[in-house]
């Protein structure tokens, strides 16, 4: 309990007559108040130095949880290459599913020539395997990944790689 004085402070004459008393805080208040400091440094202790809660240390154990979780996935996970077989099986996956949009001579149309030089999305390999997987669907390009599977889509690419090595000239 807090020892009251019931001293008064003495300077009612500059506070409008208004008296102050000086009685001490509660024991257990100002015990509280020290506890909390104490808790305070100990905690600080430990939250930088013991168990490393910073931000750089939990972004790190989290990214390290979630790569065993979810391990990186190579986006070719068929073997590419650009052999006859291939380009001939991706031919016929381009005639029944891009044709409409891209046309028959890569030219273009709804869906962005591919027959040139220009790449909005990027002309090697592994660029245009990762577009036909993921697709552009805000711009209508259909994402493929789960439609024809990565072997598919790796005998489509390779078919539309070599037509535009060949009408390209590179
Ligand atoms: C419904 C129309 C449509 C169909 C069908 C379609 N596409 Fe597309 N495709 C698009 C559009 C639109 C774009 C342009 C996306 C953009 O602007 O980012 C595109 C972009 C692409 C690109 C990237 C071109 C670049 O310049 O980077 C490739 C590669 C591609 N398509 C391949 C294919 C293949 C292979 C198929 C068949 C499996 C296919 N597309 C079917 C509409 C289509």
């Amino acid at each position: 309990m807090s020892k009251e004085t019931n001293r008064v402070l003495g300077h009612a004459d500059e506070a409008d007559g208004i008296e102050e008393y000086d009685n001490p805080l509660p024991d257990w208040w100002v015990g509280l108040l020290w506890l909390t400091v104490i808790w305070a440094v100990g905690y600080g202790v430990w939250y930088h130095f013991i168990a490393d809660k910073s931000q750089e240390g939990h972004l790190a154990a989290e990214m390290q949880a979630a790569e065993v979780q979810w391990p990186e996935q190579a986006v070719t996970a068929v073997a590419f290459a650009i052999t006859p077989e291939a380009v001939a099986a991706g031919e016929a996956i381009y005639t029944q599913n891009c044709l409409m949009c891209h046309g028959a001579a890569l030219e273009g149309g709804i869906g962005a020539a591919l027959n040139d030089d220009e790449w909005i999305h990027g002309g090697e390999a592994e660029e245009v395997i990762r577009i036909i997987t993921e697709g552009v669907p805000e711009k209508g390009m259909l994402t493929w990944g789960p439609i024809l599977g990565p072997e598919k889509i790796n005998q489509v690419a390779a078919y539309v790689l070599n037509r535009n090595a060949e009408l390209t000239g590179n």
